[in-house]
């Protein structure tokens, strides 16, 4: 029997010339980039932005922070490394006074962080059930699965998966208690499932895996802190850009940008406003970007993604004379 061979990828940034085409970096602009991986959009951002520029790069895990030092040895504009949750990376940046013309998330985990097995994101490897993007964070995922309740697992499974299947897979799950590696949990979700959803399309244990790392790394509550602090680091005439990679990101920042905005909202009987409610934001993505076909092709790993843009309105938007 021959031996098989995994060939690590490069991570491959996604939508990025749609990105850049709707975030229109200048040169001297100041941009955050809040999840800079394998700094592969923030090598685009960074020639755009020239010598005069600045980026400042946030990701949580030190493995993005030893990439960010060849990056910054390679780029002339001014940056720097914040190695903390966004939201409170950009909290903190808002305490210095740093105003931003354009903040961006490319939510998610990278293809780095898929391929190194042992950290146990993908349920292509056997591995230890870790999943935490940042190691020195306490919950891991075997934590989740061997010690919260029954209901709860299922409630995560089903509500950050979207699996129809939550609750018998959770049954199957505290039944085979502990559980220590991957291989584990994607043999409880084969349990969990009948015959004929076990062998389907991808993998089964897809919707489980991706429900179990944002409930380890508390992705939603993250992204639910960090739009609101992005969009007032941004001064007037600044962008505010995200790629979502499932429906429960892409609906927050959909929201979040929807509600920016709405102008009056007066019922419709009131002849003049009374209000006096203004939109804050102009959204430059109506329905949200998604990738070309060739590109989905090309990178299967985008073919879930959707960038949003929103410019915030103010007394004087970028590009006006
Ligand atoms: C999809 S990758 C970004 C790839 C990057 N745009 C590139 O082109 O190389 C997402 C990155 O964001 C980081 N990340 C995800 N959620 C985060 C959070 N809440 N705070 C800080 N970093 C986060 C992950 O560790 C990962 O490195």
């Amino acid at each position: 029997m021959g031996t098989l061979t995994y060939m690590p990828t490069e991570h491959v940034p996604v939508l990025a010339a749609e990105l850049i085409r709707f975030s229109e970096p200048g040169r001297g602009d100041t941009v955050v980039d809040a999840t800079f991986g394998a700094g592969g959009h923030a090598r685009l951002f960074a020639e755009r932005i020239g010598p005069e520029g600045t980026l400042i790069c946030i990701d949580r895990d030190p493995a993005a922070a030893e990439r960010y030092a060849e990056f910054a040895a390679e780029v002339s504009c001014e940056t720097r490394f914040v190695g903390e949750r966004f939201d409170e990376a950009i909290a903190a940046l808002l305490e210095e006074g740093v105003r931003a013309d354009l903040v961006y998330f490319d939510f998610g985990v990278s293809s780095m962080q898929i391929d190194a097995w042992e950290r146990g994101f993908s349920y292509s490897f056997d591995a230890p059930l870790d999943m935490r993007m940042d190691p020195r964070s306490e919950l891991d995922a075997a934590t989740i699965l061997n010690e919260w309740p029954e209901r709860r697992l299922a409630e995560v499974i089903r509500g950050y998966g979207d699996e129809r299947r939550a609750r018998a897979i959770a049954r199957e799950i505290v039944a085979r208690r502990p559980l220590e590696r991957t291989s584990d949990l994607v043999e409880a979700v084969r349990a969990g499932l009948p015959p004929a959803a076990r062998f389907g399309r991808g993998n089964p244990a897809k919707r489980t895996f991706q429900a179990i790392r944002i409930a380890v790394n508390d992705e939603l509550e993250a992204l639910d802190a960090a739009l609101p602090a992005a969009w007032s680091l941004l001064a007037d005439g600044g962008r505010l850009a995200a790629i979502s990679f499932h429906s429960h990101e892409d609906r927050r920042v959909k929201r979040f940008v929807a509600e920016l905005a709405r102008g009056c909202v007066c019922p419709p009987e009131f002849p003049v406003c009374r209000c006096g409610r203004e939109p804050q934001a102009e959204l430059l993505t109506r329905g949200g970007v998604a990738p070309s076909a060739g590109e989905a092709a090309d990178n299967p790993r985008s073919s879930s993604a959707h960038l949003r843009v929103a410019l915030k309105l103010g007394s004087a938007p970028k590009g006006d004379a």
